[in-house]
């Protein structure tokens, strides 16, 4: 069989672009409806989409004053997706460094019992250090300790998902035997960061263990995902950026003995969709010209702190960066000013290249993957709550003609 793409929808409560909410067929009064977010997942399974995937992170947003930058905890709004659906894979993401792995174990067996074998775990690090005040501690632990630890953790979770065996769920009325203790085994694991006795309370689960999702740019997250994902999630502004990060994770992946479908790459992209390119274009335009300043300035200053100049507001300048500057390409901060020229704003793309899509929609993809810059994708649609009457999952609305 040829390669096949792999399409996930990456569900961000708000949309992704951070005016989203404020678009007139937006519903903000169903941004924290359950049925909304199964409705998206019915309509990504019937689109034969391979998963969903909810991001997380332990802290408030920033910029939440203009933008629905809330956070919805993943396992639970999984779980309730789970029950509304049948095949779609169900990605969350828990954090390594602000969990315990008996906790996050018991989470992932859970979701992937209630949903028949289709967990996925989206494996982070936590790069907000205001995360740190919520937990107790003064300080957020250093880059490179983080992914010590989630090294440790990831171990760990999986010994106590193999804690049981296959049968060890023995569930003989007649005898009166429920389990076959033999096939339980205690963890015992002690080492830098965790101690963990062990068995897991839940019985083995349909996958055994959760699909791991990872998205490191950085060497150290590269490393990590390269030796424990199945999917690395990324973004790239350029076809050059993607072909060397396909390129460098794959060969990493050899280096641990993987084979190069043992790990697949998927960029993000936020489609805008119209019946034309330009309608399209003119869609991004709307969406854009929504964003307040001051959550365009905001994003803008997080990126670029003090060389944030007046020159940034040209007519159509462009300037991207990333936060923490470990990958420039990954993320797009955006400042441009209006078509008139007179309205300056700024703007964040976070992990995905928007591409406007009218009739080329169904070229852009196919033609990244042929280069050997994924295998895949990962949709980030820029709305939350619009509603899209032709089931599609990114900015859209319906062409008058339709
Ligand atoms: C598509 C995508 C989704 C991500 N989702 C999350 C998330 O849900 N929570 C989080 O803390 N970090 C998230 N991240 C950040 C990554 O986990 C990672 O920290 C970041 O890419 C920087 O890489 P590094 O950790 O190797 O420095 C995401 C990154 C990308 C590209």
């Amino acid at each position: 069989m040829g390669r096949q793409l792999k399409l996930n929808l990456f569900i961000y409560p708000g949309g992704h672009h951070e005016a989203a909410w404020r678009h007139p067929e937006s519903r903000t009064d169903r941004l924290l409806d359950i049925r909304f977010y199964q409705e998206l997942a019915q309509r990504a399974e019937a689109a034969k989409l391979d998963a969903v995937f909810f991001a997380d992170g332990p802290a408030l947003e920033s910029n939440v004053q203009y933008a629905a930058r809330f956070r919805i905890e993943p396992f639970t709004w999984l779980s309730a997706i789970a029950v509304a659906t049948e095949r779609i894979g169900l990605i969350g993401t828990a954090s390594t460094t602000y969990l315990e792995p008996y906790n996050a174990a018991r989470l992932f067996a859970s979701l992937d019992h209630l949903s028949n074998g289709r967990a996925g775990w989206n494996i982070v690090t936590t790069g907000a250090e205001r995360a740190a005040r919520n937990f107790g501690l003064d300080e957020h632990p250093p880059h490179a300790e983080r992914y010590a630890r989630a090294d440790e953790f990831v171990r760990v979770a999986g010994k106590l998902w193999d804690s049981w065996e296959d049968g060890a769920v023995v569930a003989d009325a007649g005898s009166g035997l429920f389990a076959d203790t033999s096939r339980i085994h205690p963890v015992r694991h002690e080492d830098r960061h965790f101690r963990v006795e062990g068995p897991l309370n839940t019985p083995r689960t349909p996958q055994g263990r959760p699909v791991y999702v990872q998205a490191g740019s950085s060497p150290d997250g590269k490393a990590f995902a390269a030796e424990h994902a199945e999917a690395v999630f990324t973004a790239h502004q350029t076809l050059q950026s993607a072909q060397g990060f396909y390129a460098d994770i794959k060969a990493r992946a050899a280096s641990f003995g993987r084979g190069p479908d043992q790990l697949l790459v998927l960029p993000g992209i936020s489609p805008y969709l119209g019946s034309t390119e330009a309608e399209a274009r003119a869609l991004k335009q709307e969406f854009d010209e929504l964003t307040s300043r001051s959550t365009g300035w905001a994003s803008c200053r997080s990126c670029w702190a003090s060389t944030l100049t007046a020159s940034h507001w040209m007519p159509g300048s462009r300037r991207s960066c990333w936060r923490r500057q470990a990958r420039p390409e990954a993320a797009a901060s955006w400042c441009w000013t209006s078509s008139a020229g007179k309205t300056p704003r700024c703007v964040r793309s976070c992990s995905a290249s928007p591409v406007p899509a009218g009739t080329t929609c169904s070229q852009e993809r196919p033609c990244r993957w042929r280069t050997r810059s994924s295998d895949g994708s990962k949709a980030t649609p820029l709305t939350g709550t619009t509603s899209c009457p032709h089931g599609c999952p990114g900015a859209s609305r319906p062409s008058p003609t339709r």
